[in-house]
Order: C-alpha cells, then structure tokens, then sequence
C-alpha cells in the first residue's frame, strides 16, 4: 500500500467544509479592505527565497525542496510567498499601475521541517501584503483586519506579540551589541549559532535550541536602539493599535525566522495550540523590492497558518460540508431514472440534492441519508409511482408529506430556495 510521505496530510470531505468556511470569511473580510487575490506558482528558481528570506535562515539552509531541473536550473518549492508576491510585482511592473498594490493569496508552501502537531512539510498559508505604503497607519489596519478574522472564527485566546526590527541605520548599532553581549558570554551556543553570530547575530534571537533561547534570554534589546524616524514609526504604529482597541503585548525578542523584515514585526499566538503557538506572523519588508531589483517600495504583510488555524476551530465544525438539503431514495428502474431527472434539475437550481445509484434498498438509502445529515429525503418507488405522488420526509421532525409527481420539481423548488 503506497502511503503519504511524511509531514504532508490529506485534508479529507469530513474536513472541507471547515477550510471552505475558514477561505470564505478570509476573502469576504479581505476584499471588504480593498484586497485582490493574486495567484502564483509553487516553483520558483531558488535564488528568489536565497537573496529574500536570506542565506543564513533555517529556511533557506535547511529546509527548501530544491532540486535541478534539466535544464540545470536550481528550482525550489515556494517554502512562502511574499517573496513571490514580490516577484510578481516586479515582473509584471504592476506598480507602474499604482505603487500602491493590496495582495491576498492562499495555497501550499513547503518546508522540511520536523514534523509534528501543527508543523508539516506541505502546509497553507492565507497571505496578505500591502506594497508600497510606509505608513504606520496601514500596520494598524492590517493587523486590525488579521484580529478580525480571528474574531469572526471565533479564535480563542488570541495575543497580538509586536516588536520593531529597525533598519539599515539603526540595525548596525545593535547587531554590535548583540555581539558584544556574546562575545562576554560563557553560556554554550549551538553550532549554528556558533556559525551565524558573526554574520547574522539576529538569527541567534531566533534560534528554537533551548540553550540558544536561555543564553540569550537577557540580551539586549534593539527597541533600545531604534533610530528616531523608526522609534517615531513604532509609536505611531501603537498609538493607532491602542485608537483600534487592538490589544497587544510588547516582544522585545520577536526577530521572526526571515531576514527581509525591518521595522514593525508581529505574530499572533492562540492558547489552543499548544508547542505550535504560532498561528499568524508578519511584518514589514521596506527593503526587499529594492533589493530584488524593483522600486524602492515599502511593505508590510502577514500570513497565517491555515493548517493550525483549522486545527484550532476543527471541532465545533466538523463534517458540515455536504449536506445535502434533499435525498432522493428510489426504488426500482422507472423512480431511479425519475431521480436522475429531477435531481439534476434540483442541483442546477442550487438545492443540494443527493441520491445513490448503486443499488441500495430502501433501508440503506434512509441509512445514508441519515448519515449525511439530508434536511429531507424524497422517497419513489412502484408504489409510489402508481399513486402518482412521492413521499417528503422531514428528517428532522419525521414528518411525512405526499407530493404530487406532476410538477415535482417546481414544488421541491419552491419549498428548498
Ligand atoms: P512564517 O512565520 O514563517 O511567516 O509563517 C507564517 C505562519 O505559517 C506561522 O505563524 C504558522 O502559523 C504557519 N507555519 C509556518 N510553518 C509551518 C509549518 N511547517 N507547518 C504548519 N504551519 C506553519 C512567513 O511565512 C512570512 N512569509 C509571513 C509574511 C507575509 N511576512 C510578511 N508577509
């Protein structure tokens, strides 16, 4: 038996209906704030996710999908998407349109990560990105929308953690003393951090190793060494939080696992996640257009974690997808095609009707229905036919009506929408 590779998962009917209501609200809520869907490819050449979420990353040193393709081209499978968002807006010059440009995607990344609860190899994403705007107002209203979701999914427990990463100007100064804070330390780095602290000291802020997070737990902080113009940006971005009522915590450790991001930085965390807290996390890449060749063009953005969102609100929803508002039970050849017709009528309509052809009695056609949880079942059989009028059965209180079959159709209709 061939089965799945590990950390990758089927999402099953039982489940769909969850992800189709979590999808439904997410773009309902986005195109309200003026997003448009962008749709891209899950391959991309490698260099994209190397020079944008950065060399020295857990990301990219560990965890890409990448393999040659014939052409000896290097091609990784898209382990985020701001990076191709980012690509697109480039290539396609899209903000020569207008500079300022609001994205939402949703689909598959990949990462070779361990895999556990809440952590898989193929995992989603719901993303949203505004290009071209460096007002702190609009990292207001992006989280604002982001908490909002989470409210309408009724998420529980939810923290909004916030930090500032700085920029090339004030970046430097605390890179020196994230340094000067190791080089005194005796406490014992993991090998990577080892490695990094030289070139890319903030990574030893991200590090998931235990001894990495208790020798670093008193480093310092780079809010201390914020430039006026960031710490100005900061400010801004809390006071219009606190106008919001968007209630946050303050991380002065929050350096996220990517190395486009500067200035405003957060996650959301939930309660009901357990290890994985983690369901949402953004920020600011003011830099990143630039540096893969396109405008100098500030954004900011955040994806959230489809996967560990559904996981957190899987149980009050499962298996509500299918059901149907009508079964038809039929008996015999003539009520069996008698169904074909009418429930394809009745699908064209709208009305979710159900039936099954694969010669079930009665008894296991009611079954069924029973356990599609089908508002009503009309049933047909010989007799039925004979009398001219099939049975409605009301599932709910068990009460039965008799409807006439001339003019079935029009009936159900007009008792279904
Ligand atoms: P990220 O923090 O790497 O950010 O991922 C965002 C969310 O994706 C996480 O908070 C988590 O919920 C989910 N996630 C990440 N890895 C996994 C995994 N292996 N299994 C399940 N869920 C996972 C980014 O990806 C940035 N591109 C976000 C962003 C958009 N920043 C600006 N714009």
């Amino acid at each position: 038996m061939i089965q799945l590779i590990r950390g990758v998962k089927d999402i099953l009917p039982g489940e769909i209906g969850l992800w189709q209501k979590i999808e439904k609200t997410a773009i309902s809520l986005f195109e309200s704030f003026g997003f448009c869907e962008i749709r891209l490819p899950i391959i991309e050449h490698t260099e994209l996710f190397a020079r944008s979420i950065g060399q020295d990353t857990d990301i990219v040193e560990k965890e890409m999908y990448t393999f040659l393709n014939k052409k000896d081209e290097m091609i990784t499978l898209r382990p985020e998407a701001t990076a191709s968002i980012v690509r697109a807006y480039i290539q396609h010059r899209l903000y020569a349109i207008d500079p300022v440009q609001k994205f939402y995607t949703i689909g598959p990344m990949f990462r070779r990560e361990r895999p556990q609860k809440g952590r898989y190899r193929q995992f989603y994403q719901i993303n949203a990105e505004v290009l071209g705007v460096d007002s702190p107002l609009t990292d207001a209203q992006l989280i604002f929308m982001l908490v909002e979701l989470l409210k309408r999914l009724s998420v529980p427990d939810v923290c909004v953690y916030l930090n500032s990463l700085g920029c090339p100007v004030c970046r430097p100064g605390f890179k020196k003393s994230l340094q000067k804070f190791m080089s005194n330390t005796t406490a014992m780095l993991c090998s990577d951090c080892e490695r990094r602290k030289e070139k890319n000291p903030l990574r030893v802020l991200d590090c998931k190793v235990l001894a990495c997070r208790e020798a670093m737990k008193d480093a310092p902080s780079i809010i201390e060494h914020l430039c006026n113009e960031c710490e100005e940006h900061f400010e801004a971005v809390k006071n219009s939080l606190n106008d919001l009522n968007i209630q946050f915590e303050i991380d002065k450790r929050l350096v996220r696992g990517l190395d486009y991001y500067t200035r405003t930085t957060f996650e959301v965390h939930t309660g009901s996640l357990g290890a994985q807290s983690a369901v949402a996390g953004g920020g600011r890449y003011d830099r990143l257009i630039e540096s893969l060749g396109g405008p100098s063009q500030p954004a900011i953005g955040f994806a959230i974690g489809f996967d560990r969102l559904a996981e957190i609100i899987s149980s009050d929803n499962a298996g509500v997808s299918c059901k149907p508002d009508l079964f038809i039970a039929a008996l015999g050849e003539q009520a069996r095609t008698n169904a074909l017709k009418w429930s394809c009528a009745l699908s064209l309509s709208g009305i979710k009707t159900e039936t099954d052809f694969s010669d079930k009695g009665l008894k296991g056609q009611m079954k069924k229905a029973d356990r599609l949880a089908a508002g009503h079942v009309l049933i047909i059989g010989d007799n039925e036919l004979s009398e001219g009028s099939a049975i409605l059965r009301n599932m709910m209180t068990k009460e039965q009506v008799s409807v006439p079959i001339d003019g079935i159709v029009e009936k159900l209709k007009s008792i279904f929408v």
